[in-house]
């Protein structure tokens, strides 16, 4: 919280916002595209649409050309979910150990006014590991690695090992996770991670209550996936764990065959507990943009 209000006057300049905008189109078009309409929309086709729409809000099952041109981050709606979803897999480019440099690219308060929802300390990310992977959300550049591992076949990510590689640079060497509990054979949706040197997080425990992704046909070097968490954090400090409910929607671009861009949005929600929630309801209070830039390792992590 400290670090976000700290550098908040600074990411918000115009220049940042249009980024982020842009990614969320961009996104957005291409998750949507694919839910709703038989063909999908070309990025460049939505990029030269409505550099300002109008702002009325449409209802869910409007017409997604619409709503893609609005290039709003309110429509980062949090998902209706019943169904358990699956473990998410890769495309096969992704596999193998990379090199990450995650830079923090800006924010947005899509709903309510920058100062009221900077006044609550429950939003997602504004607490030291309240958003398990980016555990201290402003610090930047960081350098971390990641992994992506091929399991029977179809590529997915090695959670346990990113997990442990982004809290640690987050962290600086003040915290590190202990372990982690994860058995995705068993259930892809539950993770429990313990850590330790961390005053308000001693255990993790994260709740996958939907995913989405997409693989363009007409760009393959493009995927797209989404994640709706439930993280609740355990301290011995307090009886309660706190809970925070975030969506990550991952744009990776492939450049090369040892190079991706990958960015990160995350929409942040308040808890239903929260007094503001029923300004917010679905719609997140405020949005989070990462750019990382990943290389490949020469070798692949122990
Ligand atoms: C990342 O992996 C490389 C090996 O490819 C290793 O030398 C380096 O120490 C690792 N960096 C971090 C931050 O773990």
């Amino acid at each position: 919280m400290g670090r976000i209000m700290a550098r908040k006057m600074r990411w918000l300049r115009p220049k940042f916002l249009q980024l982020l905008l842009l990614s969320v189109t961009f996104w957005s078009a291409q998750i949507a595209s694919r839910c709703m309409a038989p063909a999908p929309l070309p990025r460049s086709s939505i990029l030269r649409v409505a550099p300002v729409a109008a702002l009325a809000p449409l209802p869910a099952e409007a017409a997604l050309r619409e709503l893609l041109a609005k290039r709003n981050a309110r429509e980062l709606t949090s998902p209706i979910f019943n169904i358990p979803p699956k473990q998410q897999v890769y495309p096969s480019w992704l596999e193998g150990s990379w090199h990450a440099t995650s830079s923090f690219a800006g924010f947005e308060f899509p709903t309510l006014p920058r100062a009221q929802v900077m006044r609550q300390d429950d939003v997602p990310g504004f607490k030291k590991c309240s958003i398990i992977d980016f555990a201290d959300v402003g610090k930047s550049p960081l350098e971390y690695n990641m992994s992506f591992v091929n399991q029977q076949g179809a590529v997915v990510e090695d959670l346990p090992y990113n997990l442990r590689s982004s809290v640690a640079a987050h962290l600086g060497g003040k915290g590190r996770i202990t372990s982690v509990d994860y058995n995705p054979q068993n259930d892809p949706n539950r993770i429990t991670i313990r850590l330790s040197a961390t005053k308000n997080a001693e255990r993790v425990e994260l709740f996958v209550n939907a995913r989405d992704s997409e693989q363009p046909s007409e760009e393959p070097d493009l995927f797209l996936s989404s994640e709706y968490r439930r993280q609740v954090t355990f301290s011995s400090r307090v009886e309660q764990g706190y809970n925070c409910n975030y969506q990550h929607f991952r744009t990776f671009q492939r450049l090369g065959p040892d190079k991706l861009r990958l960015n990160i949005l995350t929409a942040s929600y308040l808890d239903p507990l929260s007094p503001l929630y029923f300004d917010t309801f679905d719609k997140p209070a405020i949005v989070y943009a990462h750019e990382l830039e990943l290389t490949r390792a020469p070798t692949t992590p122990a």
